[in-house]
């Protein structure tokens, strides 16, 4: 920063302030919700403008609406990005964002361990549009990664701290990976929330958050996001990414053309949204909204206590082991410490002695914290993994992803942590 350049903002209160929306007609402080189908076009002209693009002004609002791209734009302040968008879900966002990136015959390499959600998408919608995901762990040496890059691979994909068993990532690595074989890094960042990590700033492209989580927080909303860094070279290889490098028709220049950097963005917004229509309902982004304006203050109180709970439970003697990066005994705590200095997140995953008839107990024991699917809740959650999300995988898939019988995963909520403890200390002596 130089003495003319003004400080940028703090977090704090960029969460609240970013990409507001003025209300020129009345004032109002809280972006309103744009609850409407279209906007009503001056003249031929200005409908013209709206529909080539030409002019910004929304045409129709299944890529956006005015309190949709208040969110957009907040996000990708948060993130240090150049632009963003919201759609229906987290997993809209990732589908989204792929579809934009890669074709039939087209492959992504991913690290192995992800959202089981998005492991689903992979293994059946996305193969049959004929998109290939192959896997590499995480620790594969670079050579290994290298060898697996294809000049079909249009992205690198993981997640900042995979759900549920939080074995932190290696951001900067993976980056450089990606960017010596010229091909974008995409972070799924949902649990790690632009305030724990900003991926873009350890190297990723492209970031995803499911908004259905900590950013909205109370659990009422689903939403997702897309995060573009503004920062990749879209023309450098133009085989790998026909769609934003050739002539969009004749005398249309590409993408890259007209919009440099910005290339993927534009065209995730203004071709995949609006084709596929991912939309999210204004009302819903309200909620999200709502939620941005307190993210600091809720991620400290649930890092806070996911940590205490964490350092409880591995004291325990009914628990075998403990899946959080915050603990100094977790294989992941280097990293945390380096991606993660102001807390390693709300999600507590650990294991039960008794394994499966132990977590059923444990579950039918719990009073305070609800058994239920979700996370980023403000109420504390725990699930079996094994038995929902991870119930269409063999025991050998699960015991490969580390779901083993007794894994509960715990989101932990703003409660107070003498409370969650109580009740898990209850729960657990009654096994
Ligand atoms: C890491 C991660 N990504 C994506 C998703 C999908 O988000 P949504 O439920 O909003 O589709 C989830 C859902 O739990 C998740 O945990």
């Amino acid at each position: 920063m130089t003495a003319s350049e003004p400080r940028r903002l703090d977090f704090e209160t960029r969460q609240i302030h970013a990409g507001e929306h003025i209300d020129s007609d009345f004032g109002a402080r809280v972006a309103p919700i744009y609850q409407t189908a279209g906007y009503r076009f001056d003249s031929l002209d200005d409908g013209e403008a709206r529909f080539s693009g030409r002019s910004g002004a929304q045409a129709y609002s299944r890529n956006e609406n005015p309190t949709n791209a208040a969110a957009g734009r907040r996000l990708a302040d948060l993130e240090g990005g150049a632009a963003g968008i919201v759609v229906g879900s987290g997993q809209a966002a990732i589908a989204a964002t792929l579809f934009a990136l890669a074709g039939t015959g087209d492959h992504i390499l991913a690290t192995d361990r992800l959202y089981e959600g998005t492991r689903q998408m992979f293994l059946n919608s996305l193969a049959r549009q004929g998109l290939v995901v192959e896997y590499v762990p995480e620790s594969a040496s670079e050579e290994e990664w290298a060898s697996r890059i294809t000049d079909r691979t249009r992205a690198l994909f993981t997640e900042t701290i995979p759900n549920p068993k939080n074995d932190v990532v290696d951001l900067e690595r993976l980056a450089g990976i990606a960017h010596r074989a010229g091909i974008p890094l995409v972070v799924d960042s949902t649990v790690a929330t632009p305030y724990l990590c900003r991926p873009i700033e350890w190297g990723a492209d492209i970031v995803i958050h499911s908004t259905s989580k900590w950013l909205s927080g109370h659990g009422a909303v689903l939403g997702g996001a897309i995060i573009d860094a503004g920062t990749f070279d879209w023309g450098a290889q133009p085989a790998r990414f026909p769609q934003l490098n050739d002539e969009v028709r004749p005398g249309v220049p590409s993408f890259v053309e007209r919009f440099g950097a910005a290339a993927f963005f534009v065209y995730l917004r203004t071709v995949t949204v609006l084709e596929y229509g991912p939309t999210v309902p204004a009302t819903s982004t309200f909620g999200l909204l709502q939620g941005i304006e307190t993210l600091s203050l809720r991620m400290e109180r649930h890092t806070a206590n996911a940590q205490a709970i964490a350092e409880y439970l591995e004291r325990h003697p009914a628990v075998s082991s403990v899946d959080y990066p915050g603990l100094p005994s977790n294989p992941f705590h280097e990293r945390a410490r380096k991606y993660l200095p102001l807390g390693s997140g709300g999600i507590v995953s650990f294991d039960l002695r008794g394994g499966k008839d132990a977590a059923a107990a444990f579950l039918d024991a719990i009073e305070l914290i609800t058994n239920m699917t979700h996370i980023g809740d403000v109420r504390t959650l725990a699930l079996h993994t094994g038995s929902t999300l991870h119930v269409r995988l063999t025991e050998e898939e699960k015991a490969a992803l580390g779901i083993t019988p007794g894994l509960i995963r715990l989101s932990v909520g703003l409660e107070s942590a003498r409370d969650l403890i109580a009740d898990l200390e209850q729960a657990l002596s009654a096994l």
